[in-house]
């Protein structure tokens, strides 16, 4: 399908995200070379970036089988000696959101990861007895948004720890240049640019607008996208002049209105806005703190002067 094509399927193809491109490069290569399986990976990063397709990827440049689930969907250990029972030698499970495993799936991650066998319970009441089951050599690759967010046992127990960035203008540039080739769209490198920048650092985003934006463009009878239609289209689609949408604003307007600007505390903002507290934490924030419209202090988030400004409101001088 066209959507599935949109996800690239080598580290090549892959654009952006260089430094982690590398560095994982280097470590498929020398396990491909000693015939070994990849050693556990953990990615960090905000939602969006890619962290699924770069599995993907890695599964494809290994050439093994990669199995995908995430951490809420694993209820009991059951669920993990299942998905671990289909594995072959050298295969992948990922593991989205793994902040949200349940404790005990977690513990039996630990024996799993470290010396690929699980203990498990067979039997009920007076039959019940110990089976030690031993795995095939796998690797695990966990997806999670947040850095503090897991346990040192379970973080300690991947060799490659790698955190994904936003993107930088120019490679989100590129995404979209791919993504409208890929759909059969003219586009000129000014609306590329636009959408490029109006996409809070996210290539989902980017996807996101640029569909909708072809929507506009056709039934405008527009034969390329221009900074014109893309321009028009997110005025419709309320993303602001710097890809903000009606939550990143406010957010900002709750603080400065009702707070001062701050210092305030995330379950407050939440509470005030009608957003989960893990939405504002996982998606909201990072990318206002990306691009210094917040800052983190001490006693909580406060607007910056750049936060103000974006809001056309004067910066309190009286603090
Ligand atoms: N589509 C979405 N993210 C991408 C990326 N990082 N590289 C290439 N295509 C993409």
């Amino acid at each position: 399908s066209i959507e599935k094509s949109l996800r690239p399927q080598t580290l090549a193809q892959y654009i952006g995200q260089d430094q982690v491109k590398h560095e994982l490069g280097v470590y498929i290569e020398a396990a491909r070379k000693r015939e070994e399986s990849l050693d556990h990976v953990l990615l960090f990063g905000p939602p969006g970036l890619g962290k699924t397709t770069l599995a993907m990827v890695i599964a494809n440049e290994m050439q093994v089988h990669i199995r995908t689930t995430s951490g809420p969907a694993i209820e009991k250990p059951g669920d993990l000696v299942a998905l671990l029972n289909e594995l072959e030698p050298g295969d992948i499970l990922f593991i989205d959101e793994i902040h949200r495993l349940p404790k005990i799936v977690e513990e039996m991650l630990y024996s799993a990861m470290e010396d690929f066998y699980v203990d498990i319970v067979v039997g009920q009441g007076p039959t019940a007895h110990p089976v030690h089951f031993p795995l095939p050599p796998f690797t695990l690759i966990g997806a999670t948004t947040r850095a503090g967010m897991l346990s040192a046992p379970l973080r300690d127990r991947f060799g490659i720890v790698e955190h994904m960035e936003y993107y930088v203008v120019a490679d989100l540039e590129d995404i979209v240049k791919r993504t409208a080739d890929i759909f059969q769209t003219s586009i000129k490198p000014s609306g590329a640019h636009e959408i490029a920048r109006r996409s809070r650092g996210t290539p989902r985003i980017a996807n996101r607008l640029f569909k909708r934006i072809r929507d506009f463009a056709e039934v405008a009878d527009q034969d390329a996208i221009d900074e014109m239609i893309v321009n028009r289209s997110l005025t419709y689609l309320r993303v602001d002049q710097d890809g903000l949408d009606e939550t990143d604003n406010k957010l900002l307007r709750t603080m400065i209105e009702y707070y001062d600007g701050g210092p305030v505390g995330l379950a407050t903002i939440a509470a005030n806005i009608g957003e989960e507290t893990d939405t504002i934490a996982e998606v909201v924030e990072p990318y206002l703190l990306q691009i210094g419209f917040l800052k983190r202090t001490q006693r909580g988030r406060v607007v910056t002067i750049k936060g103000y400004q974006h809001l056309g409101l004067a910066y309190p001088s009286n603090n």
